[in-house]
């Protein structure tokens, strides 16, 4: 497996490696069983002679003043064993200066899909990751690309970005990878204590029962959806504080109309300081 720590390296790679299909993974490092999952996903789209590249870099761009760039997770020699073992062949890990200059002054804004659930309360989150996705899908130069479902909007944003400005690059979304109990994986669940980690799998309980009411039960109105998910939330969650639940158009993110092919409900609630996301597709 190459280590590759900055963007002259990443080039002299990428013209030796032209020709041979590479499929990208991007991360921000603190890798999990759920990145593991994107990993192998990629490993199985490259093929044995194809190339897996994994990239490691905590994005600056898209941590909002309040949050939490410095404290988030840096677990670079665990995060190289995991890419070992889950067949990547290169990892791309840069310096923030080496891939930010200091008098930098162009940088991608999304005007649309980011101006609702996890966009509306984190202002300019998402155009710092499609700056950074952009500049990185330039860099790596692949061919497809993988994004976890779990970041829903992120997944979305990602997709209109590579049609809006005509990336010739394929993108797989990939299943949640969840803990026995529901709870999606996340590097930020670590910041949970053990009573918030108890009660944080009612996003899932409560996005499962809502799904059930829409299919089985023939509920349409999103208004009822939502209200049934803080309700459970707030009987079985007191420690959490929502952020958002949305009852959503799957591809516009907007309320659901009447020509909507797939609702989805997203979620946000906040236990502690960790702020937990997860979704549904109503199908
Ligand atoms: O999903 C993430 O980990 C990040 O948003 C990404 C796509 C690596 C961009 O920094």
């Amino acid at each position: 497996m190459n280590i590759i720590n900055n963007v002259r390296q990443l080039r002299s790679w990428s013209s030796i490696n032209r020709g041979t299909r590479c499929v990208f993974v991007p991360t921000m490092g603190a890798l999990h069983e759920g990145h593991a999952a994107l990993i192998r996903a990629a490993r199985e789209l490259a093929g044995q002679s194809g190339n897996v590249v994994v990239s490691i870099f905590v994005n600056p761009l898209q941590f909002g003043p309040n949050e939490d760039f410095s404290k988030y997770p840096r677990t670079l020699v665990e995060d190289l064993a995991i890419c070992r073992d889950n067949g990547a062949d290169a990892i791309f890990a840069p310096k923030a200066d080496d891939l930010y200059l200091p008098d930098r002054s162009i940088q991608l804004f999304e005007t649309s899909l980011s101006k609702t659930l996890c966009g509306a309360s984190r202002p300019g989150h998402f155009d710092g990751v499609c700056t950074v996705v952009a500049k990185l899908f330039n860099l790596v130069q692949c061919d497809e690309a993988v994004f976890g479902k779990k970041d829903y909007q992120q997944l979305a944003i990602i997709r209109r970005m590579v049609r809006d400005l005509d990336f010739n690059i394929v993108i797989h979304g990939i299943d949640t990878v969840r803990e026995a109990d529901g709870l999606a994986m996340s590097s930020r669940n670590r910041y949970l204590s053990a009573d918030e980690r108890a009660q944080a799998p009612v996003l899932r309980a409560a996005l499962l029962k809502a799904r059930e009411a829409y299919i089985k039960g023939g509920e349409r109105d999103g208004k009822v959806l939502r209200q049934m998910i803080l309700d459970q939330i707030a009987a079985e969650a007191p420690l959490g504080r929502v952020d958002y639940v949305e009852v959503v158009d799957a591809s516009t993110l907007q309320t659901p109309t009447e020509t909507t092919e797939l609702v989805a409900i997203a979620v946000a609630v906040f236990f502690g300081s960790a702020r937990l996301i997860d979704n549904i597709e109503l199908k």
